[in-house]
């Protein structure tokens, strides 16, 4: 039998986890699960490389867990885990600082822009794809499922994993990224132009998956659009576009099909039937997520065994670089 190829991905616990993130990332994680071996991580180490609340940070780490959970992750298939429960983040995090050139952070597109909303910029901001690659390297990562915003930050870890390869011999799997075809940027409906972000925007900027039904259906109705009755994936502007992806990614149908399903029924359909969709999809997510939200015990278990299920591979990546790199192990 042939090795399953190993899957690793994660989600900063900041913000409100959207339908962007969904879309983007989760429904690929959950379609791989049979396919391979999966390890999808609560990445609360680069949750507080910008400003941040620590009672914040604890909330978001169980909401997100309780999240992945309801979106259909199924601990007995992947393992869920909290980054800073395996020390060996961090550890490899120092040793491939040493190995990164600076400029190679400095052109990070992120950095950059995130950089310049900060009154003080803090190192761990620019030092954050470090961690990233850290985090895809320690445990032989074949594939990283992500929206496009990360594919900048995937790439350095191949350019970094490359580079020890070189000084030290063969050390790392070189990983590749896996972005969706359709759906790797999903849109603020508020502003089309600008991808759905978890940082603070207007209020119909994004729908969250814990969000009051209501308020989905008022944020996709007020969808910005053109003023036009394009509803052809090839001709519709940046808006209808958004909406038209959304709908594609939920129904599971052909483009053919959903161009002939709004094929002149202007905006106000199309906005109410994936206002329908939408809300289907995130009514299961909620009702689960609220069994979770109220066992955190069970929660915590699922964690716990998440990391002691990851970590003996994370301290054998570890040792391995630090033997090539000279260090004395400890006996
Ligand atoms: P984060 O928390 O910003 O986003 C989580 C995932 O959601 C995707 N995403 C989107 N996809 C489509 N449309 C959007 N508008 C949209 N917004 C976000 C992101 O691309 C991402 O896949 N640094 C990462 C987390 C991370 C990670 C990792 C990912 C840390 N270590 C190792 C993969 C492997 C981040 O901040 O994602």
């Amino acid at each position: 039998m042939t090795k399953k190829k190993r899957v690793f991905s994660g989600i900063q616990p900041s913000g409100n986890i959207h339908l962007g993130n969904y879309l983007g990332a989760i429904t690929q994680w959950v379609a791989s699960q049979d396919a391979y071996d999966n390890i999808f991580c609560i990445v609360d180490l680069h949750a507080i490389t910008v400003p941040y609340e620590p009672q914040s940070l604890l909330a978001k780490t169980r909401e997100l867990a309780g999240l992945y959970l309801a979106c259909g992750i199924d601990p007995q298939k992947s393992a869920i885990f909290v980054q800073s429960h395996v020390r060996e983040h961090t550890e490899l995090t120092w040793l491939l600082n040493c190995l990164t050139p600076l400029g190679w952070l400095e052109r990070m597109t992120q950095y950059k822009s995130k950089a310049q909303k900060q009154e003080s910029v803090g190192t761990g901001l620019l030092d954050y794809p470090v961690l990233m690659a850290a985090d895809i390297l320690l445990y032989d990562t074949n594939l990283v499922p992500v929206g496009e915003d990360q594919k900048q930050h995937v790439e350095l870890a191949r350019d970094i994993s490359q580079r020890v390869n070189f000084l030290f011999g063969d050390i790392f799997v070189v990983p590749e990224v896996v972005i969706r075809q359709s759906g790797a940027r999903i849109m603020g409906f508020d502003n089309p132009e600008q991808k759905m972000s978890k940082s603070d925007r207007g209020q119909f900027h994004a729908v969250n998956l814990l969000d009051d039904p209501k308020l989905v259906r008022k944020t996709i109705m007020r969808a910005v659009t053109d003023s036009g009755s394009e509803t052809r994936f090839a001709e519709a502007g940046a808006g209808v576009l958004n909406l038209l992806t959304i709908f594609e990614i939920l129904s599971g149908w052909e483009r053919p099909r959903i161009e002939a399903h709004f094929e002149g029924k202007g905006y106000g359909f199309l906005k109410k039937e994936v206002a329908e969709i939408v809300l289907a999809a995130l009514e299961p997510i909620q009702a689960r997520y609220r069994t979770y939200a109220d066992d955190p015990a069970e929660l915590d278990r699922i964690l716990k065994q998440g990391a002691d299920s990851v970590r003996p591979r994370a301290t054998a990546t570890a040792n391995r670089v630090k033997t090539a790199m000279g260090f004395v192990l400890p006996t």
